[in-house]
């Protein structure tokens, strides 16, 4: 997809709770496999390994997309400014495609009011983008009101809102407001952090397409035309988690739209 006529590749391989052998090797497995968007953030404390297997692979920069993030935590210009370096600096990279602030709050105050520390890192990476150290800027676990609240102040709008997104828990609300916007959906834990590859639900879907519930979980997303966000440590599954998608017919999308609450919806600490 293009963004700001920045091409975006829709499949990226996320890396949360990777680290050390599994998150370098699989980010070598991810590349090898044709993944050419890699989500990490600052928090994941991956993104050094990520630096050092990209260099290893040895693909051109230009050729790779990489998504990182503001730590939830930091809600000042001066700490996002920081924080846009060391990421700068981890990933071994002259610049950064896309950066987006983590959280409206801290993990540790989900629902605090951090409006005004939303506005000051949001500043940052408006300022960060002018200088030419990020491609586009985006937000993670916005709800409206935080979207508004950072656009009132700057005048600038989000391009991505990256939020916790798979079959039963699709954020209407959220994702109306972004598509009226142009902000693009990035769903990430797709799988529900593997609680949905053993459903007994979409297992029936997956028996109809002879597939497994894990592919029906992803190919539901990619059909939805969000950016998709699937991890895994496993090469098998990384090669298939990209190859294996299509695009489910519309009978069975509306199946899966109407299936609602079939894995924990509450937002993790990540
Ligand atoms: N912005 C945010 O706040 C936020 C929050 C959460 C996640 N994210 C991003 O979204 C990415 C994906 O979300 P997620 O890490 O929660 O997980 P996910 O992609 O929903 O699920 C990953 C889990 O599913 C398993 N799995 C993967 N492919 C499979 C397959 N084909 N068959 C069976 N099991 C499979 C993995 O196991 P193995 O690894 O053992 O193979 C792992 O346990 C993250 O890595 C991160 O980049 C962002």
């Amino acid at each position: 997809m293009t963004i700001k006529g920045i091409e975006v590749p829709q499949v990226a391989f996320g890396t949360w709770q990777l680290s050390g052998e599994d998150c370098f090797n699989g980010t070598i497995y991810a590349l090898k496999a044709g993944y050419r968007h890699i989500d990490t953030a600052l928090a994941y404390q991956n993104e050094d390994v990520i630096g050092k297997a990209i260099k290893k692979y040895g693909i051109k920069r230009e050729e790779l997309f990489i998504t990182t993030k503001i730590p939830a935590d930091i809600k000042t210009y001066e700490g996002a400014k920081k924080a846009i370096n060391t990421s700068l600096k981890n990933l071994d990279t002259p610049y950064l495609d896309m950066c987006l602030i983590h959280a409206p709050w801290p993990w540790s105050d989900v629902g605090g009011d951090y409006s005004d520390g939303n506005v000051e890192v949001w500043k940052a990476l408006i300022e960060a983008q002018k200088e030419g150290l990020i491609r586009l800027i985006g937000v993670s676990n916005f709800h409206p009101k935080d979207i508004e609240y950072i656009v009132n102040k700057t005048n600038v709008w989000p391009v991505v809102n990256q939020i916790r997104y798979f079959v039963g828990n699709t954020q209407d609300e959220i994702v109306n407001y972004c598509k009226a916007h142009d902000i693009i959906i990035a769903a990430y834990s797709p799988l529900a952090t593997g609680e949905l590859v053993d459903n007994a639900i979409i297992k029936e879907v997956a028996k109809k397409y002879n597939t497994t519930p894990a592919n029906i979980c992803l190919s539901y997303v990619y059909t939805k035309g969000h950016i998709l966000l699937s991890k895994s440590k496993t090469e098998s599954r990384i090669i298939d988690n990209i190859n294996n998608l299509f695009k489910l017919a519309d009978e069975d999308m509306a199946y899966l739209d109407s299936l609602k609450h079939i894995a924990s919806t509450r937002p993790l600490r990540s």
